[in-house]
């Protein structure tokens, strides 16, 4: 330890020569912990998102007992805490509700608890995001730990082998399934396929995207966030980090030290280079916000313009997650990057070094997955569109839209909530064209609550027959990282606080340019003047419990959707708590 063993935060619990300290001590025995061991030894908590309901996370309790390993092989004392797992597919109405929730776990499961750093394990969308908020507001050294990418799977379909990837392909196969190309049959057995394996979906979702950011933050070791779940290496990396925190607990290496805007500004640039999910701008914006760095709207389409998509992965590429470990991972991507002069490589990262001595070995093995400047998949990933329809923003991946719709203009077909939509787009008798722009609303932070991942709206039955794969669609919600489509999502202000998305009436006729980033309503002042006297709110939808605090105080996208109260970092020193 090049730190004091007194100056470890651990010790206000277990050092105390008090009756306090004794119990502390006492308590600690009583599970078989050695008295030596706590006054000592650096505490880390291994935080833990296993739960039997969160399938990416299937693993996790065996890779921290690696972690612990490479904890007590450094000299620390590791004791697992677990946290809640929000697996993404399975909890509702949606994880993003209880993003902020999980924040204010971890943050708070830190602060009462004697430790004096932390491993987090992690990975399944918002889990990434929501543990990392704690405890970057926490400031404590800690180390992340992704859950790593599930393993790819094959199809064999019309005589053809086709790698499948969770999400991307269920959208797909769904859409053919309603189609009528997907039989009944195959329908069922298609839920057999894709998930072969614990860990986060293989694709570049959400989940691959957060992992990836937190590693282009310098706050998981390098390499480490794209090893899929089920490779030794995966096991050897939870040592590896076990051993590592020790070191930073050391160092007193914490967030703080750590997050700039330049290695946020990083990420941003990764963001668009990977043609990550559109969830990511929420979600980084959020981490910024408890770093105490600024990120806006504008730094992430300035970045848009300038970073190519270089990663050939679903949903805007055709490879999975493992290609991209072979290819060489984050630090193959890394280097592209700055190798062109557009990454900050003074930043440090938990291993201590700065991202230019961090890259200096990374290796390209594959430039079909990972793309030289000069052949990107797309030259535009990420855009932010403005106009009366969004004045304070909307964001689409125009890389993961047909190219026919970067200028377009149609008429409006507008409905308030999902069900209703899905009802309308079984109607054959649908008043709808291709150029239609369907529009959903009422969807996002405060109006659905939690701005669930409905953005990627549901196309009619009557165009999916004729062979329509994809349309213009608005709406104030998220969309799955693993989803594609031109969809325009995070309309702010959002419609259920007034919004000029609550203005829109079906027939109104709208215009997305994307070169232009504008995104009008075509109805002129008086008339949207008209309409917003008549306006009335809707009455909030939860009047009791953690959903009613929620809708109090969650910010709106442009934000991150963090609570007003949680922004910012917690008070250094602690107040005393003895
Ligand atoms: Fe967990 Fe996709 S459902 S990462």
């Amino acid at each position: 330890m090049s730190r004091p063993l007194e100056s470890l935060r651990s010790r206000r619990w277990f050092a105390a020569n008090d009756m306090r300290g004794f119990a502390h001590r006492q308590r600690l025995q009583q599970m078989g912990v050695r008295r030596e061991d706590l006054l000592t030894r650096p505490v880390v908590a291994v935080i833990d998102t296993w739960s039997e309901l969160s399938p990416c996370h299937a693993h996790l309790r065996e890779r921290a007992e690696s972690v612990k390993k490479g904890v007590l092989m450094a000299g620390g004392l590791p004791l697992e805490l677990p946290a809640p797992g929000l697996g993404e597919v399975i909890v509702k109405p949606t994880t993003m509700l209880y993003r902020n929730l999980l924040a204010l776990e971890v943050e708070e499961l830190l602060r009462s608890h004697p430790v004096d750093g932390a491993v987090i394990l992690a990975g399944c969308d918002k889990t990434t995001p929501g543990t990392l908020m704690g405890a970057i507001s926490m400031n404590l050294p800690v180390l992340f730990f992704a859950a790593g990418p599930m393993l790819s799977d094959r199809l064999v379909r019309d005589g053809r082998t086709m790698l499948v990837g969770a999400g991307t392909h269920t959208r797909m196969f769904w859409d053919d399934h309603q189609a009528g190309r997907i039989g009944a049959d195959e329908w069922v057995a298609l839920e057999a396929t894709m998930t072969r394996s614990p860990g986060t979906c293989n694709t570049m979702g959400t989940a691959s995207t957060m992992t990836s950011l937190v590693e282009a933050l310098g706050l998981a070791l390098p390499g480490s966030t794209a090893i899929p779940a089920m490779d030794a290496a995966h096991v050897r990396m939870a040592t590896t980090c076990g051993e590592r925190i020790v070191g930073m607990i050391g160092e007193d290496l914490t967030p703080s030290k750590l997050l700039t805007r330049g290695a946020f500004l990083n990420a941003g640039a990764v963001l668009m280079a990977l043609g990550g999910s559109t969830n990511a701008v929420i979600h980084l914006t959020a981490m910024a916000g408890r770093a105490g760095v600024t990120l806006t709207l504008d730094d992430f389409d300035a970045l848009g313009r300038r970073v190519p998509v270089l990663a050939n992965i679903f949903p805007t590429g055709d490879r999975l997650m493992e290609d991209f470990h072979y290819a060489g991972g984050l630090p193959a991507l890394m280097s592209r990057l700055a190798g062109a002069g557009l990454l900050s490589l003074e930043e440090r990262g938990v291993d201590g070094r700065t991202l230019g001595e961090r890259l200096h070995d990374a290796v390209v093995r594959d430039p079909e997955v990972i793309r030289p400047l000069d052949r990107p998949l797309s030259t535009e990933g990420l855009v932010v569109l403005r106009g009366n329809l969004a004045p304070d923003g909307a964001v689409m991946k125009a890389s993961a839209a047909e190219p026919r719709f970067r200028r377009h203009r149609g008429r409006a077909l507008v409905y308030d909530s999902p069900l209703a939509m899905r009802t309308a787009m079984a109607d054959p008798d649908l008043d709808c064209d291709e150029d239609t722009v369907l529009v959903l609303r009422h969807a996002g932070p405060i109006g659905a609550p939690g701005m669930p991942e409905w953005g990627g709206l549901p196309l009619p039955q009557k165009l999916l027959q004729r062979g329509v794969r994809d349309m213009v669609r608005i709406s104030d919600a998220r969309m799955s990282g693993t989803h594609y489509g031109a969809c325009v999502l995070h309309v702010a202000p959002e419609a259920a606080i007034g919004g000029p998305l609550a203005l829109v009436r079906s027939g109104d006729e709208i215009e997305l340019d994307v070169a232009a980033r504008r995104l009008h309503l075509c109805v002129g002042d008086d008339e949207l003047a008209r309409r917003r006297a008549e306006w009335q709110p809707p009455a909030p939808r939860y009047e009791r419990g953690y959903t009613k605090l929620y809708q109090a105080h969650v910010t709106q996208a442009p934000e991150g959707c963090d609570f007003d109260f949680l922004q910012g970092r917690a008070p250094t020193p602690e107040p005393d708590i003895f």
